[in-house]
């Protein structure tokens, strides 16, 4: 089978959307085909971070798309980090539960790495445990972190030309920034580039932007890369969800990504627009990793 999306030479823009339902109709294949197969995902959101809530919802209905098994626990603000782990040590003891997915950020009160690393990494899809970060650096078998690993798929899938290219990505996050950085150096398709990560105490991003071929933007700043900072023929994508004020929207505010679209898309060869970019493939992934968790492929 063919997995690979067409690229009009017409159209430069990178459909997430599109790819992202292509992998939700691949999955549901294989659960055709294993029938015995019930991934099951416990999803945990501590406090009423607004867009944590919406999120977390989106993942819900997902995985009642697909026939998942889910269960959403809401918890205080207030919980403290013994009455968290304790919860996510009965989810690691679970058998029904496949995969364990903590919503970022946690209250104040709450050490995030403790939380993090009390999730069996057997059942880690977010791919935060640093067993999983560990094995991602080394190249080995591991639960991959749901933005990164949508953002290789997209590169993968559009056959993105990748090897010994220069790839500049803008942010170190742990959850997108390191771990794409990491990605992108490993010897496989999509990937096997030259990668430099810039970030806060670099001098001057637009040094090393105007020489990548490929930019991945994760700094979360509305439309930070301008098209003078690229050159002609990159490829752009686009991790940013920023809102900005605009009396003419009905809300009263856009979202835009990290990239001056409009802009770049001139002088890109291939980019992501946003929404419809990278969004979409993240839950997409987060699916994936549940589905190989429960047919036991990472870890078996
Ligand atoms: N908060 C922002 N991005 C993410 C993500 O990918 N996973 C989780 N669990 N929380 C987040």
């Amino acid at each position: 089978m063919n997995n690979n999306i067409k690229t009009n030479t017409e159209n430069k823009i990178i459909d997430g959307r599109q790819v992202a339902e292509k992998i939700i109709s691949e999955i549901k294949k294989e659960l055709k085909l294993h029938n015995n197969i019930k991934p099951g995902l416990a999803l945990i959101l501590v406090g009423n971070n607004p867009a944590s809530e919406i999120y977390v919802k989106m993942k819900e209905k997902k995985c009642a798309e697909l026939g998942y098994y889910s269960i959403v626990n809401r918890l205080s603000e207030k919980i403290t980090e013994a009455e968290l782990l304790a919860h996510i040590r009965a989810y690691n003891n679970n058998n029904k539960i496949h995969g364990i997915l903590i919503q970022l950020p946690l209250p104040k009160q709450i050490n995030e790495m403790n939380v993090l690393e009390a999730v069996d990494y057997r059942k880690d899809v977010d791919g935060f445990h640093p067993v999983n970060a560990g094995r991602l650096m080394i190249g080995e078998k591991c639960f991959t972190p749901c933005t990164p690993a949508g953002i290789h798929e997209l590169l993968k899938r559009y056959n993105v030309e990748t090897s010994g290219k220069n790839a500049v990505v803008i942010g170190r996050s742990n959850i997108v920034g390191k771990p794409i950085a990491n990605i992108l150096l490993q010897k496989l398709k999509g990937a096997n580039c030259t990668v430099t990560v810039t970030h806060s105490a670099t001098g001057r991003i637009s040094d090393f932007t105007k020489k990548a071929d490929i930019i991945i933007a994760a700094i979360g700043q509305a439309e930070f890369l301008k098209a003078n900072m690229i050159k002609e023929g990159a490829v752009i994508i686009d991790v940013g969800i920023n809102r900005v004020e605009d009396q003419t929207h009905p809300k009263g505010y856009r979202v835009v990504g990290d990239v001056d679209y409009k802009a770049c898309y001139k002088k890109a060869s291939l980019i992501t627009p946003v929404p419809g970019g990278v969004g979409p493939m993240t839950i997409a992934m987060l699916m994936k990793n549940t589905l190989d968790s429960a047919m036991k492929r990472i870890y078996p």
